[in-house]
Formats: C-alpha cells, sequence, structure tokens
C-alpha cells in the first residue's frame, strides 16, 4: 500500500490511497469434463488449498439439462468419485436457461437464499454450467453473496466459451435494460468443455461464430485467413474446427482483458466491441428475437461498409468479410435496421446514443483500418450510416 501526501487546488492536504489486487484464473480446454477420470474440475477447486474437500453448491441452465437427460448422473458419479475433494451440499439447482433468468431479478435472490440455506461461505463455491445467461445471472449471485464467493463456470455455448465466459462481467436486466444490475467481477475458474457445444442447436452454434469473426477482424489477421480456409469445417461443425475457433478467440479475448490497459472499462472505449454498437440495439428492437451473435454479425458487416464508405478501409475487403459471415451460415439483413421513430429518427442511431451512455464519456466506436486492425473513431455519420444499410439490404435482394 502506498500513501501520498498530496495538496488539492484548494491548498488542502489529503491522503492519496492507493493499492492494486492481482488477479489470475486459470481457463480450461476439456472435453469428457464429468468423466471420472477428468481432474480438471478438481484441479480447479483444490487450486488453492489442495487437500480439503471444498463445499460447492450447481446451478445447472435446463436448457442444458433437457439437451443432456444423463448429465445429473454423470455430475453425481463425478463428485462420487471424487468425494475427497469435493462436497456437493445439494443436488444441482436447475435454473431457466436463456434471457429468462436475466429477466427476473427475483431469480437472483433465490439463488443467494440458496447459498445461504447451505452455508456457502467466501471459500466455498457457487458452480454455474450453461449458457452466457445462466453464468451472468449465476457470476452476480456469486460476487454479491457475503461479498464475494468463489465462482466456477463451464460455459455451455460458443458464445460463453469463446467471449463472455473468460471475461469478467456478470449482470441481470432491469429496468427493460440490458445488464443494468452487474458487477466485475473475475471468475475463480472456467472450464471449457467442446462436448456441451457440439450438443447445441443449429442456430446457437452459428450465433457463437460471430464473436471469432470480430475478433479476428480487430486483432489477428492470420486468424481471419485460417477462418476463410476452414469456412467448409466450420459450417459443419466439425469438431476440431469449432475446438480451434473456439480457443483462438478465448485467447484473444483473455488478452485484451490482461493486457488491453483496462480489464474493468473506466474509459470510453470497448475495443472489442466492434460491430455492437448497433447490435445492441438490434437485439432490442427485435425484442431478443435475433441472438446476439446473429445481431453482431450484421453489425460487423455495416461497421465494415462503414469503414470502406469512410475511407478507412481499402474496398472490396467488406465483401470478403461477408462472404465469410454467410458461408459460415449468418443472415446479413434484418428489416429492423431501417426502423424509424414516429418523428422518422432512425432508431439504429438513438442505439448510438445509448452505446455511449452505457460507457459513459466520449462516443468511441471501433472501426476497421485493415483486417486484423481496429481503430477508433468518435461520431458516425447518418448518411454513411444510411448509405451502409442500403448496401446490405440491396445485397441481400440480389
Ligand atoms: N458477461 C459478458 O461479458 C457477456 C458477453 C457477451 C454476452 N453476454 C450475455 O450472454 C447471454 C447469451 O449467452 P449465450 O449465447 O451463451 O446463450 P444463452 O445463455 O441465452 O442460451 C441460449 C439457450 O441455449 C440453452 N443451452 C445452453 N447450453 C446448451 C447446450 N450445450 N445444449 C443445448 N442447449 C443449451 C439455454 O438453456 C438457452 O435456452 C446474453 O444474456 C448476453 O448478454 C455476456
Ligand atoms: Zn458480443
Amino acid at each position: 500500500m502506498v500513501w501520498v501526501q498530496t495538496k488539492t487546488k484548494s491548498e488542502l492536504t489529503l491522503h492519496l490511497q492507493q493499492f492494486s489486487v492481482p488477479y489470475e484464473f486459470p481457463v480450461y480446454f476439456t472435453e469428457g469434463l464429468f468423466h471420472t477420470d477428468n481432474s480438471a474440475l478438481v484441479d480447479a477447486l483444490c487450486r488453492l488449498e489442495t487437500d480439503k474437500r471444498h463445499k460447492v453448491v450447481i446451478f445447472l441452465d435446463d436448457g442444458l439439462s433437457a439437451a443432456n437427460p444423463d448429465l445429473l448422473a454423470r455430475i453425481d458419479a463425478y463428485v462420487d468419485h471424487h468425494a475427497a475433494y469435493i462436497e456437493m451440499v445439494a443436488p444441482p439447482v436447475l435454473v431457466p436457461g436463456g434471457e429468462k433468468i436475466k429477466s427476473d431479478i427475483h431469480f437472483v435472490e433465490q439463488m443467494q437464499q440458496t447459498l445461504y440455506d447451505y452455508r456457502i461461505d467466501r471459500h466455498s463455491y457457487a458452480i454455474a454450467i450453461g449458457g452466457g445467461a445462466v453464468l451472468d445471472a449465476v457470476g452476480l449471485v456469486a460476487a454479491t453473496t457475503h461479498r464475494g464467493v468463489r465462482h466456477i463456470r463451464v460455459p455451455s455455448t460458443v458464445l460463453s466459451q469463446n467471449d463472455s465466459g473468460v471475461g469478467v462481467k456478470n449482470g441481470v436486466n432491469l429496468y427493460g435494460a440490458k445488464n443494468y444490475i452487474g458487477t466485475f467481477s473475475p471468475p475463480f475458474a472456467v472450464l471449457n468443455d467442446i462436448d456441451f457445444v457440439m450438443g447445441l442447436g443449429t442456430r446457437d452454434k452459428i450465433a457463437g461464430m460471430a464473436e471469432a469473426v470480430k475478433v479476428a477482424l480487430i486483432r489477428d489477421a492470420g486468424f481471419f485467413d485460417w477462418l476463410e480456409q476452414n469456412a467448409d469445417p466450420l459450417a459443419t461443425f466439425e469438431k476440431q474446427a469449432m475446438a480451434h475457433l473456439i480457443r483462438r478467440c478465448a485467447e484473444l479475448h483473455m488478452h485484451q482483458i490482461g493486457h488491453g490497459g483496462d480489464p474493468f472499462e473506466m474509459g470510453s472505449a470497448r475495443p472489442l466491441d466492434y460491430g455492437h454498437w448497433s447490435a445492441h440495439k438490434l437485439e432490442g428492437l427485435t425484442r431478443y428475437h435475433v441472438r446476439h451473435g446473429e445481431a453482431v454479425a450484421i453489425g460487423i458487416a455495416l461497421d465494415a461498409r462503414y469503414s470502406v464508405l469512410s475511407g478507412l478501409l481499402g474496398a472490396g475487403a467488406e465483401t470478403r468479410i461477408c462472404f465469410l459471415l454467410e458461408h459460415l451460415g449468418f443472415k446479413l439483413w434484418h428489416p429492423a435496421l431501417e426502423k424509424r421513430t414516429a418523428e422518422g429518427t432512425l432508431e439504429l442511431m438513438i442505439g448510438l446514443q445509448e452505446f455511449r451512455e452505457h460507457l459513459g464519456g466520449e462516443l468511441t466506436i471501433t472501426l476497421l483500418s485493415d483486417i486484423g486492425i481496429g481503430i477508433e473513431v468518435h461520431q458516425m455519420d447518418t448518411d454513411l450510416v444510411l448509405q451502409s444499410i442500403a448496401w446490405l439490404k440491396a445485397r441481400q435482394e440480389s
């Protein structure tokens, strides 16, 4: 801890307290997480105290459970086998999967009550197994119960394995505002099991790939080339190709959080949110009928065309980007892109203002100056946005 004695403008003396807290958490990439000979979960639990039985409560996404009817039995068998290290204080608690769990704050309170009932303390664990929505809600519960109990994430969708699950945020929706209540709170460990992803529905498998295209475009041209070269196996969800996509995408997200200088988003920029300003609005305008990844794919295409029209990106790159997204299975058009308010304002442009408000400070949007290189701008030209929308519309009509 450092004490700095300094003077304010009014010559009052103050003490500026400074300290920093190092964070670290392991991310495992595995398969067959609940096979009894897979040690990943035990290793994660025992990371700080090796010779101890660790108390855990598991919250399990009911959609994941329905798609894997034997999962509960497999978890039971795993826990029995590793009883020297794991004390599962109750059978896994099934919680609503998808946006439902984030849309009613009472679910948060119910889960906090569960942790209270089972006397989960700050050295015990709240484990979330499920999609990004369940991870977000359980993450909030873990971060706020006793001011923070240990939280292990087991993401089960492409999006949650390659993006949200390796991040440091949680949250639920309130007053109709997405992620209005939440915290920045790194997990204790993350366990990515590719087998969960393979059992996902087609639509969710495709949707999660948008984040990989996004992060490749702003950070890693080599990864973008790989995505193009492997578009066929990815479009048919070949396991090896999906595993590589998820791993590289997760690594790039982790690198940004660990080395980007602003893990808790104190500034005005969100460098990894390329294509997201319009995506967030599109999700809301369609009352979440368009999945996050589907909206991001459209947002990527829109901002690629905008980057070209504003002279930042060489012409032709936007077509290449659209081809890849379409090859992976995305549709790059939605009529809500053209929606206007009663006063005639393009709804999407209101999304720009909302994007700024969520972060605070100056509007900061990431565009492209090349494939693999993101560039920040601080204003968007309505006319060029309209031209970009018209271009997307013309493409899908041709
Ligand atoms: N915290 C962050 O940094 C961050 C970042 C991006 C997105 N998110 C949030 O993530 C959420 C979206 O997450 P998502 O895309 O993972 O989807 P999701 O959590 O909404 O799940 C989609 C559906 O799939 C089901 N499901 C989950 N895993 C399954 C599996 N393996 N097999 C079959 N069904 C399964 C769920 O029950 C649900 O019905 C949004 O709420 C979004 O706001 C958070
Ligand atoms: Zn996203």
